[in-house]
């Protein structure tokens, strides 16, 4: 039931990622094909599934906000592409396709990353149903997490810290903004969008950054365990780069142990919103099982 409900879901944010583009009818050339290729390579989706389940666990309709879930995807996959380039992580697969600048070139890939960027603001701004007032709110919780003290400050912190060893602390610092931020967004960001009161909003904020800290845990630990045709991208790209994650920090073991503790950290979060977050929980829960 959880599966087809997921599925269902999936298909509708596939769908809707590929008319939000087409919805714009400056888009073509060879900037648009770069967009497209990444955007549409398919990916788990998971910050747009959080955005639309966080609306759900606070009484809301998930489904109402595809169009905002939609935009968090597209600032996620150009963080994704610039990620990926020569001067940041230099990696030649993702999501089991070359990566944007081994197509397009490192120009147009930054480019395409740019543009993907702002066109997610252009795209929350057509979210139909809230009031301008709510929709600001969600600009707001969106460009905090994108930039310097959020996704953009934890890449930066992420490369300086190549080569060198920090302490848990900084590392964890550095996942909460780099992942964290942007699931923090995206669950706020469904929870504002459906009316949610202080106590829900508390609770799912709490459960975001345990979400985006036992996510990046569990990426680490990916880099060093998983397998490339399931990822989808290439292992052993922390070491290569000399970066410190919680496995280099600590130990797989460890690292896994810190895994569980931050998932049950997360459900406990979920308490005060009882049944209508059971969604949440399992996917939390499902992280310490991902193969990618
Ligand atoms: C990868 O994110 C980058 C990190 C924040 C660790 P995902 O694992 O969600 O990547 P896709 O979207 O499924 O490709
Ligand atoms: C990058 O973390 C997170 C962002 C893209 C902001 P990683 O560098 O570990 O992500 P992967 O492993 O390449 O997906
Ligand atoms: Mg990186
Ligand atoms: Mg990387
Ligand atoms: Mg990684």
């Amino acid at each position: 039931m959880v599966e087809e409900f997921w599925q269902k879901r999936l298909q509708s944010v596939e769908n809707q990622l590929k008319n939000e583009l087409l919805a714009n009818p400056s888009l073509e050339g060879r900037l648009a094909e770069a967009m497209e290729y990444s955007l549409m390579a398919g990916g788990k989706r998971i910050r747009p599934m959080l955005l639309m389940a966080a609306a759900d666990a606070v009484g809301g309709d998930g489904d109402k906000f595809l169009t905002s879930a939609c935009a968090i995807e597209m600032i996620h996959t150009y963080s994704l592409i610039h990620d990926d380039l020569p001067a940041m992580d230099n990696d030649d697969y993702r999501r089991g396709k070359l990566t944007n600048h081994k197509v397009y070139g490192d120009g147009m890939a930054i480019l395409a990353g740019d543009a993907l960027l702002t066109l997610a603001f252009e795209v929350l701004l057509r979210q139909e149903g809230v009031s301008d007032a709510v929709k600001l709110s969600v600009v707001r919780e969106f460009s905090v997490a994108a930039g310097q003290s959020g996704m953009v400050g934890g890449q930066a912190l992420d490369l300086e810290s190549e080569g060198k060893r920090i302490d848990l602390k900084t590392l964890q610092k550095l996942h909460m903004g780099k992942t964290g931020a942007l699931f923090r967004a995206a669950i706020r960001s469904g929870a504002i969008l459906a009316g949610a009161d202080s106590e829900q909003l508390a609770a799912l904020t709490s459960y975001a950054d345990k979400f985006g800290l036992a996510f990046q845990i569990t990426d680490d630990i990916l880099d060093v365990t998983g397998d490339e045709a399931v990822i989808g991208k290439p292992v052993g790209s922390d070491e290569r780069n000399d970066k410190s994650t919680y496995v280099t920090l600590t130990s797989l073991d460890k690292a896994r142990e810190l895994a569980q503790k931050t998932v049950d950290e997360a459900v406990a979060s979920l308490s005060p919103l009882g049944d209508k977050a059971s969604f949440l929980r399992e996917l939390v829960e499902s992280l310490l099982k991902r193969k990618k």
